[in-house]
């Protein structure tokens, strides 16, 4: 029998089946075709059906919560809290909004991904209804990916709802906005939803709420969201007085649970069944919601020994995960909480003891539209403190106010009131010290903040539930990747300063300044300290240059004596495996990219770690190098145009990030690639003021305004977004406006945002 034969008899035996049994299987006619069906919806394009409870149709999903609920609750209303957000914190924003609907009214939301539904119903929204906008802005005044989708469709000067007309007199919306002043185009995605939905005839519910991420989001938050309920609750007649402080969650101990469905930290439920069989790579396709535990095949210390900083080269080996990248993009990293912090917490809970960490917990929603389960349980109490909760970022005000009444003694409930209550006392006492919450709650009662593990603290008896809802969702941190994956396929590079700062004196620490280290380098460091067995800077006393002493120490001992220390084996110690250690990362697509023909001129602009998506940038060209040279011989590159790299550190000899591999670099690229750099501690101009990146523009800037003008170069700014990225940006409108016989304002702006438009200015910056 032949394989034709063969193929006939299994189709004639399949097809009856299939046909049978066609409403079951999801592949041909079940319930995965109504979602293929609604998923290929473009937005606006297509009326939704409304026949089975469409799944992107957030109009019905309202109607069906308030026929269930009002009764019970609601007073005949409902929100949609929408949020546009990249890294979370727009999302944190919508579901506290959420929260604070039910305490204050009893109104039930939801809280929605506008990714997941259609926006041409938005003209089916009833009065009664509010929906609530929490938008974060990125780049250059861009959406978050999440809410692109939604902007360009409600931004289309012809746009059309689901009745045929092109207004929304019936929306009411109360919209908050994400944003950082550092950046040129601050929270400009909530300003122009904001006029575009007035214009369209929505009626706003009290003020437009901004929030600066760079000084004070949290306070620009709590400022605004006061006035904007006394509005919401005099527009929307609704009285106060709803359900009160309810849990979100029900966390029931499950101790009996099956040992291999526990979680210990594993980022996914693939990462469980990895991890539970004895593997710690977990199947299938690896992103943000199953990160890849990626060996690290090296790890080096990049600024000199002996000072007192720490820059980390380290490379993650991706063979056989099926991740791939791009140079440009980012990467990443998924921390633990140190040692010290996950004790602190666990003993001010009454966890800390054997019995107590390893026991198993189970939580619930209690109002899945409301509050979803943060993390994946069951899980121990001590993993959740590990690697699930981000304890160790500064406490917010309103946590603080809102535990007061758990406090286990009249002065520590009357100190967080005192804090919860004034900004300029939080900002004084929690926030310029950097207090993470464990440290005030232990403040608070007067216990020993700054001694070591394990701790002896007075017991706060809060319920767990009032935890997973307050403290946030510990996340990664991403990092420009730092090579070319035409060189390193099959390696991700990054390079990582390591922060560290001192903060203002705080009364729990006795007065006395201390350092603040940064939770996912430190991580960093760790790994790379307990892979590589070296010293590093830090650990070597003796060199110590003795450079801003604090407190009698030098900076090296202080470090030496405090860094934090992680527990590197990860879930169930499947992170290390001799010696080799892994950490859990994810791949993040970027627009960051050269242009396509090396032809075209590239200006970089990249000092102190900003330089690393830049060494990527440079391989990429000289693996295109090899390429053609082979192909075309040792002339290939004479057409190619010059690439400019403006780089910055303080010494030659302190911090010159990848110095030896430079002029390798010039070398294999005949030339075309020119680094300058400005070292900011050793040159001086004649003022005697510093020499930055900016300056060395100044003094090429007839030569790079021609690549710019006449030879249509691309320009990459990447690094601080805080001072560099300005004044560098100010410097090229200045060169732009000279070299088109006027002023910086007029004809520099007006070249810059020419760039800007056709991308051919593109930055990578972060603050
Ligand atoms: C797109 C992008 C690319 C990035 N690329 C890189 C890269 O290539 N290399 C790199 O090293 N970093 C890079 N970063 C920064 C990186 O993501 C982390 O923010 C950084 O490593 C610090 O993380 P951490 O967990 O150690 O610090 P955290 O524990 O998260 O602490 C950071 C927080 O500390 C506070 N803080 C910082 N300094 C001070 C200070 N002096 N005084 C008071 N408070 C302070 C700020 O609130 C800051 O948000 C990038 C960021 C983004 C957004
Ligand atoms: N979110 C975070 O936690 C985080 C993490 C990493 C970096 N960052 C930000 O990124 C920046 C870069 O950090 P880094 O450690 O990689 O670099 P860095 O070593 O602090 O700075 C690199 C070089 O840039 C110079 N510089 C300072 N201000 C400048 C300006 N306005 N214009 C041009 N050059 C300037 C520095 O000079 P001098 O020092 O001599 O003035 C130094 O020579 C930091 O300043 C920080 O704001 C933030
Ligand atoms: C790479 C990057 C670019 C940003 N660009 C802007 C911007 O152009 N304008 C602005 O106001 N804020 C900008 N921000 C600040 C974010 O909007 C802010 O951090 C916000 O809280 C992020 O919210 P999310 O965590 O929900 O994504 C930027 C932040 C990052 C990390």
């Amino acid at each position: 029998m032949g394989s034709y034969d063969l193929t006939l008899i299994i189709l004639t035996l399949a097809l009856p089946l299939l046909w049978w049994f066609r409403d079951s299987l999801p592949f041909i006619g079940g319930k995965l075709r109504e979602a293929v069906a609604s998923k290929t919806h473009s937005n606006g394009s297509v009326k939704p059906s409304v026949d089975h409870g469409d799944p992107r149709d957030f109009v019905q999903k309202m109607d069906r919560a308030i026929v269930e609920f009002d009764s019970i609750c609601c007073q005949g209303k409902r929100c949609v809290m929408f949020y546009g957000s990249q890294t979370g914190t727009a999302e944190e924003y919508a579901l506290r909004l959420a929260k604070e609907a039910k305490s204050r009214f009893g109104i039930s939301s939801l809280v929605s991904d506008p990714e997941e539904y259609e926006f041409n119903i938005l003209d089916q929204v009833p009065e009664s209804n509010v929906l609530f906008f929490v938008m974060a802005t990125y780049g250059e005044g861009e959406p978050t990916d999440n809410s692109a989708a939604f902007m360009e469709f409600i931004m289309d000067p012809s746009v059309e709802f689901s009745k045929g007309g092109s207004t929304l007199e019936n929306l009411h919306y109360v919209i908050f906005g994400l944003g950082n002043r550092t950046y040129a185009y601050y929270n400009e995605i909530a300003r122009k939803l904001d006029s575009r939905l007035t214009e369209l005839g929505a009626k706003r519910v009290g003020e437009r709420g901004e929030g600066d991420d760079d000084k004070s989001m949290e306070e620009d938050y709590l400022a605004w969201k006061d006035g904007m309920w006394e509005s919401f609750s005099s527009t929307m007649g609704v009285e106060e007085g709803g359900a009160g402080d309810v849990p979100d969650f029900s966390v029931t101990e499950v101790n009996a649970h099956p040992a291999d469905k526990v979680y210990h930290g594993e980022l996914s439920p693939r990462a469980l069944i990895a991890s539970a069989s004895g593997s710690n790579t977990p199947i299938g396709s690896y992103d943000s919601k199953n990160p890849f535990p990626a060996p690290v095949l090296t790890s080096k210390e990049l600024f000199a020994v002996g000072g007192d900083r720490n820059c980390v080269h380290i490379e993650f080996d991706i063979t056989g995960s099926g991740m791939s990248y791009q140079h440009g993009d980012h990467v990443g990293v998924w921390p633990s909480n140190p040692d010290k912090e996950v004790d602190r917490f666990l003993s001010v809970l009454g966890l800390a003891g054997e019995d107590h960490r390893h026991a198993i917990v189970s939580i619930e929603s209690l109002d899945p539209a409301l509050a979803k389960v943060p993390f994946p349980t069951p899980a121990t109490y001590e993993a959740i403190f590990r690697h699930y909760l981000d304890i160790s970022a500064i406490a917010s005000r309103q946590t603080i106010a809102f535990l007061a009444r758990y406090a286990p003694t009249d002065q520590a409930r009357d100190r967080l009131t005192r804090w919860g209550s004034s900004k300029e006392i939080y900002a004084d006492e929690i926030d310029g010290p950097a207090l993470k919450l464990g440290e005030v709650l232990q403040a608070a009662v007067g216990d020993e903040v700054d001694g070591e593990a394990p701790f002896n603290s007075t017991v706060w008896p809060i319920p767990f539930d009032r935890i997973v809802s307050l403290v946030p969702r510990l996340g990664p941190r991403y990092y420009s990747i730092s090579s070319s994956s035409k060189l390193y396929p099959s390696s991700i590079h990054v390079t990582a300063v390591v922060l560290k700062y001192q903060t203002t004196p705080s009364f729990a620490h006795k007065r006395m300044p201390r350092w603040v280290f940064g939770l996912s380098t430190n991580f960093i460091l760790n790994v790379r300290i307990a892979s590589s067995g070296t010293n590093t800077p830090v650990e070597d006393h003796s060199l110590s240059n003795g450079v801003g002493t604090l407190g009698g120490e030098s900076p090296s001992a202080v470090s030496l004596a405090k860094m934090p220390k992680y527990k590197l084996g990860g879930p169930r110690g499947h992170y290390i495996k001799e010696n080799v250690y892994k950490v859990p990362i994810h791949v993040r697509r970027s627009t960051f990219r050269l242009p396509t023909s090396p032809k075209v001129p590239v200006i970089m602009i990249g000092p102190g770690t900003g330089v690393a998506p830049f060494r990527g940038f440079i391989q990429e060209r000289v693996a295109l190098a090899r390429k053609a040279k082979e192909k075309n011989g040792p002339d290939a590159l004479k057409d190619w145009a010059p690439i400019h790299l403006f780089y910055g550190c303080r010494r030659e000899h302190e911090d010159y990030l990848y110095a030896e591999e430079w002029p390798q670099y010039a070398e294999e690229l005949d030339g075309k690639f020119n680094i300058h750099v400005a070292f900011s501690r050793e040159m001086k101009k004649p003022d005697g003021s510093k020499v930055y990146v900016q300056d060395l523009i100044h003094d090429l800037r007839a030569d790079l305004a021609k690549l710019i003008l006449d030879k249509r170069a691309y320009i990459y700014i990447c690094g601080d977004a805080k001072s560099m990225q300005k004044s560098v940006e100010e410097e090229l409108k200045i060169m732009l406006g000279e070299a088109k016989g006027g002023s910086a304002q007029v004809e520099g702006v007006k070249e810059f945002k020419l760039l800007k438009d056709r991308n051919r200015l593109m930055t990578d910056v972060w603050s």
